[in-house]
């Protein structure tokens, strides 16, 4: 657009009458004359930031930063608070609020004079959440990752967020760790601001975004403290101005095609199970089908290529970005991917990356020397999970890649927690651990128990991975042979409502099946005498949850939020 009377925000401030004279007459209030935004793309900078938000806490600064880059290119920045979803400290799981935090970027996008957003976030749901609602409310909007955190030390060892920390709870476990050792690690393990360090998922849904098309080039590998990610930032605030005046919106951006990329970026890196569902639910609320079976359609043809933790051995975020980052990562993807897919920079993809170079191939892998040939995720189905069910086979021992064993079945979290460690649990190595209600419903919320603990027994024989299977979710920094996201869930009355202890469960990896043996009359009858459990909230958002969360194969967005019909844009008074 040309003239500034076009932009969003001249409804609000251009008009000769009373609400207009309110407007303008408030943001004088602020200290702000006509000259600093009258005419001008008002830029609105969404932030997460939070005390209880580890991951974002350099956030305000770099709202400075994008502020400086907006003032720069000509435009207003306004910078507005929304709910912050730090991983660490929120119970029952940040998952349960994934959708509340997309409601309220839609709407706080919708309801003020913005012309363009940049969305700041980086912890795991942030990312989902701020992109769902900025697709759902369509203006043009950047996302911001926040960046991973500094690789930590322990002596001569390097510590990745999460992963290490289940590694040396096992080692503690087991007897093999002592409590000077534990509290040094507590100490050392999360270094700086910024997200984890591994590739999880909160580095997975950065990863995503960045394939999506929804950030500049390079911008979610950059670690969170570093000087290029504050120049990043004020990139940012620079291109959101010329966003808002090109009316580049998410809508001109994001194709089947950009999600198939974001997919096969996500199975390149040994991204996190948890993809599947984030990706899942931007993708329905752009309105474009995405099935978890496009997920295995485009593992089978993607290799892992990034030898980072938890599917790699050695190396963390930080080395990743000395390597080249993502961007050297596409490059090397490129006879995969689509590369016309558009972008926030107006370049297509294909422009962003080109020629980016690898500067260390034992990090960014050559195609030849993948970890995996197939990419990180698979999906599974069979008579325990009809809608089907996730494994992350790249980061489990292969052993367990074919297994058939007894079931040990916990109905819920607190049972797992009562007994996993009696004495007289009846559990082997070949066992298969089975946790119910942790779904969507039954956790409540999707929690990420998925990695069940081995019990201590196991571990102080030497055992450091076993089947195990749930209907909940995992952090992407885990790893083990867990079975995940089991749909429908057994709080709805899914198949794994209906096992038992000892049934034997046959898991076989390459052909991508989970089979209760178990006959489908002793099923039926298991059915018959079943009671539904009691829905956990009576009053409040959980009941909004409870009433109108999909299941996983959906991506667990609300029913009432997908895309179809577009919300009105608020009158004028
Ligand atoms: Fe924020 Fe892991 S705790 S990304």
């Amino acid at each position: 657009m040309e003239r500034s009377e076009d932009l969003r925000s001249h409804r609000w401030f251009g008009p000769d009458d009373l609400r207009s004279f309110g407007h303008r007459s408030r943001l004088k209030g602020m200290g702000f004359a006509d000259e600093d935004y009258l005419g001008k793309p008002v830029i609105g900078i969404l932030n997460t930031w939070s005390d209880l938000n580890t991951c974002h806490s350099h956030l305000r600064e770099r709202a400075e930063e994008v502020k400086r880059g907006v003032w720069q290119a000509g435009g207003f920045p306004v910078e507005v608070p929304v709910m912050s979803l730090g991983e660490m400290l929120m119970k029952p799981t940040t998952m349960l609020y994934r959708n509340l935090l997309s409601m309220e970027t839609e709407e706080t996008i919708r309801c003020h004079p913005l012309d363009g957003v940049v969305l700041m976030g980086g912890c795991d749901k942030t990312t989902p959440a701020l992109l769902m609602g900025a697709i759902s409310a369509n203006i043009p909007a950047i996302f911001l990752p926040c960046g991973p955190m500094l690789i930590a030390r322990w002596g001569k060892e390097t510590l990745g967020s999460g992963s290490d920390a289940w590694k040396y709870w096992a080692e503690r476990c087991a007897g093999n760790l002592d409590d000077e050792s534990w509290t040094q690690i507590e100490n050392s393990i999360a270094r700086s601001p910024g997200h984890c360090m591994t590739m999880g998922t909160a580095s997975t849904m950065g990863a995503i975004a960045e394939t999506l098309g929804m950030t500049l080039p390079g911008a979610s590998s950059i670690p969170a403290v570093l000087s290029e990610h504050a120049r990043m930032a004020t990139s940012v605030g620079r291109r959101i101005v010329e966003m808002a005046w090109q009316d580049l919106k998410p809508s001109d951006i994001l194709t089947a095609a950009s999600f198939d990329n974001a997919i096969t970026a996500s199975m390149a890196i040994g991204g996190s199970t948890n993809a599947i569902v984030h990706v899942i639910a931007m993708a329905g609320r752009a309105g474009i089908k995405v099935d978890p079976e496009r997920f295995d359609e485009l593992s089978r043809r993607t290799p892992v290529i990034a030898n980072v933790r938890p599917s790699g051995k050695s190396y963390l975020m930080e080395d990743f970005y000395n390597a080249g980052g993502l961007k050297a990562l596409l490059w090397q993807l490129r006879d995969r991917l689509h590369p016309d897919c558009a972008t926030v920079t107006g370049k297509t993809l294909g422009e962003n990356i080109a020629g980016s170079e690898v500067i260390d191939e034992d990090v960014i892998l050559p195609l030849d020397k993948a970890l995996s040939e197939e990419g990180g995720t698979f999906v599974l189905k069979g008579n325990l999970a009809p809608n089907g069910c996730v494994v992350k086979p790249a980061a489990a021992d292969n052993r367990l890649m074919r297994h058939t064993g007894p079931a040990v079945v916990f109905e819920n979290y607190p049972d797992l927690k009562a007994r996993l460690n009696r004495d007289d649990l009846d559990v082997t190595p070949d066992s298969v651990l089975v946790l119910k209600n942790a779904g969507p419903l039954g956790g409540p919320g999707f929690p990420e128990w998925g990695m069940l603990p081995i019990p201590n027994k196991l571990l102080q024989q030497g055992v450091r991975d076993m089947v195990r299977i749930s209907d909940a979710r995992m952090s992407g920094t885990s790893y083990g042979m867990c079975i995940l996201h089991v749909s429908p869930e057994s709080h709805v009355g899914g198949p794994l409502a209906f096992v038992q202890d000892g049934d034997l469960i046959e898991l076989d990896v390459p052909a991508r099946r989970l089979q209760l043996q178990v006959s489908e009359e002793e099923l039926e009858r298991r059915r018959a005498n079943w009671t539904p459990p009691e829905i956990h909230y009576p009053r409040g958002y959980g009941q909004l949850f409870s009433q109108h969360v999909t299941q996983a194969h959906e991506g667990c967005d609300f029913d009432f939020l997908h895309h179809g019909g577009d919300t009105p844009e608020p009158a004028i008074h």
